[in-house]
């Protein structure tokens, strides 16, 4: 799985603290803490039939990543939201369209650490792309990656920040290996997610996917959690190992970037279904029609 550029993106307007620029223009300054440190934190949005899905949902993470990690100045949630649709308006944007959200801790008046450094407010960047998932949706192949997924006691993955040098390198793993994600585990060898999705196992009709401790705990995780629930579909959050995986009868990854994926190979074991229930057909049939109806309209 390899992201081709789109043609389409060739002239996007990318908005920057309160103005938009053209594609090859827009910039953040080199004393941006987000270029300092990787000290930021972003969301992964999605439009759907002129409206942006879970946008809410999106922003409450965004707004809670921030005051977590103490950033001053933080925009309202307002002017986030009015950022997001100046953004897709000028791009005449309605539907097949990512949003990759970024606020950083903002400009410090010299290098260094010290979020004292930082005086000017936080910098808010709107990058709306022309994007379709980006999985194959026949399936996915899996690598374990020897790379372990953060957890509360380094870094807490509640917090979705721009450090996301464990994930590049659970991805370079998956590379090497020549299959489309790794699958990273937490510090105990349990499964926590991918390096870039949520994962869920289903067997014997039951749905299951690890306890948020060592994975963000995705939005798109969530909503299949409700879909399932609401369908009448057992699900349990737990401890679960990669053997738990190799032996269920599906596998799927979620994610706004790619939504819900079936995995058909995880480390060389093909996943395979015994009980043909069709879990994720079902969940993913409602997921669908959540995206087509639901989500705060662009005006
Ligand atoms: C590591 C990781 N896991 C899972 C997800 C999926 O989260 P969501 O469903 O909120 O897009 C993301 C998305 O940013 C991610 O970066």
């Amino acid at each position: 799985m390899l992201q081709k550029f789109d043609p389409r993106n060739e002239n996007i307007q990318v908005f920057i603290n309160g103005k938009l620029y053209p594609r090859d223009a827009a910039r953040v300054s080199v004393f941006d803490s987000i270029v300092q440190g990787g000290d930021g934190v972003w969301e992964g949005l999605r439009v759907y039939n002129g409206r942006i899905f879970c946008l809410d949902k999106h922003l409450d993470r965004l707004m809670n990543s921030a005051h977590a990690l103490d950033f001053k100045g933080i925009p309202s949630r307002e002017d986030v939201k009015s950022a997001i649709f100046q953004t897709l308006q000028a791009n005449q944007m309605r539907d097949g369209v990512h949003i990759r959200l970024t606020l950083t801790r903002g400009e410090k008046i010299t290098s260094g650490m010290d979020p004292r450094l930082n005086t000017k407010g936080c910098t808010l960047i709107v990058l709306a792309e022309w994007k379709s998932p980006v999985y194959d949706q026949s399936g996915i192949r899996l690598v374990t990656s020897s790379i372990r997924r953060n957890g509360p006691q380094f870094l807490d993955s509640k917090i979705h920040h721009n450090n996301l040098l464990n994930n590049i390198l659970a991805k370079i793993e998956a590379n090497f290996a020549g299959v489309d994600d790794a699958l990273m585990l937490d510090q105990d060898g349990f499964v926590a997610e991918t390096n870039a999705t949520n994962v869920f196992l289903v067997k014997n009709g039951v749905l299951q996917t690890p306890t948020a401790v060592a994975c963000l705990p995705g939005i798109t995780r969530g909503l299949v959690m409700e879909i399932a629930r609401q369908a009448g579909i057992e699900v349990r959050e737990g401890r679960l190992s990669v053997v738990e995986f190799y032996t269920s009868d599906e596998v799927f990854v979620t994610g706004t970037m790619g939504e819900l994926t079936p995995v058909r190979e995880i480390d060389g074991r093909l996943i395979q279904d015994r009980t043909k229930k069709g879990v994720l057909a079902r969940i993913n049939q409602i997921f669908r029609l959540k995206t087509e109806t639901e989500g705060e309209l662009i005006p």
